[in-house]
């Protein structure tokens, strides 16, 4: 059995760099009594949040659960001005994690905002990075939308601005902006998808077609990792998408020679090895 792992995978580069900001701010806080939080999991990966949490890290639902005079740290998906200033109110000590890909589509939609354009923001409507770059700016100028459907719904628009959740597919994209070329007069297109995303998807693609099985590996509420798991769902019939090794079943491997593995941005490099690891005692 030959098992060959998507050339891009695992860790992005917003993940690596809020990961570390953890770990040091939660290191400077050690033994201090201070506590340490994030305003839902840092990253959409259940292994390493209860690691996390086995160092003192503090998951808070709203920002009313957290203490005043503790600390949190923004995650790699961003925060929305309105919850910023909540807890900025409560004298809570703010450490910045956000993505500077995130950063930079949160930037887009105010300059659009200022440019007089309708901003829409195509994403999943529920994801914190979304919540965080709708909520920049007044909530009259700006909508989300999630399918090519809600973008034949919207009335006429002299001038839209259209903003993009970093992890969304380039497909969906273009299914929904081919739509609103009939809804306005002028469109400007901010492509921000971010390099990483783009990447994964690819290698995905690209490995899905040329193996007999393919396993995408990631958190099931990891919105990058499930986008792996469709497009590789698109290309290979016999995909499976599991949180870590222990989702393997043997029966998967049946009859196939090549295996293909690709994991999400937020997904630890060891688990990828793990399920390699795993995979192959099969064979022996
Ligand atoms: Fe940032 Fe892209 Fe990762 S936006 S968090 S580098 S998927």
């Amino acid at each position: 059995m030959e098992i060959e792992i998507a050339k891009y995978s695992g860790y992005c580069f917003g993940v690596k760099r809020a990961l570390n900001i953890v770990e040091k701010t939660l290191d400077e806080y050690s033994g201090s009594g201070k506590k340490v939080y994030t305003l839902g999991s840092v990253i959409h990966n259940p292994g390493v949040m209860n690691e996390l949490s086995n160092m003192g890290l503090a998951s808070a639902g709203e920002p009313e659960d957290i203490k005043p005079g503790s600390t949190l740290i923004i995650r790699s998906h961003g925060m929305s001005p309105r919850t910023l200033k909540i807890l900025l109110d409560k004298n809570i000590e703010i450490v910045d994690a956000t993505c500077p890909y995130v950063k930079k589509a949160q930037a887009k939609v105010k300059k659009l905002e200022n440019q007089g354009y309708f901003v829409l923001v195509i994403g999943n409507k529920d994801h914190p990075e979304v919540i965080g770059i709708k909520e920049q700016i007044d909530d009259n100028s700006v909508r989300v939308i999630q399918n090519s459907l809600e973008a034949s719904d919207l009335d006429f628009k002299k001038k839209i601005g259209v903003v993009i959740q970093t992890t969304q597919t380039a497909d969906r994209v273009k299914s929904i902006t081919s739509v609103l070329i009939d809804k306005c007069k002028e469109l400007l297109i901010c492509n921000t998808i971010c390099d990483t995303t783009k990447n994964r998807q690819e290698s995905t693609r690209i490995l899905a077609k040329k193996v007999d099985v393919m396993i995408v590996a990631g958190g099931r509420n990891s919105a990058n990792t499930t986008h792996l798991a469709d497009i590789s769902l698109e290309e290979n019939k016999r995909t499976y998408h599991i949180e870590n090794y222990s989702g393997i079943d043997p029966e998967w491997f049946k009859d196939s020679d090549k295996i293909g593995i690709s994991g999400g941005a937020s997904t630890p490099e060891k688990d990828i090895i793990d399920i390699k690891k795993t995979i192959e005692s099969f064979d022996s």
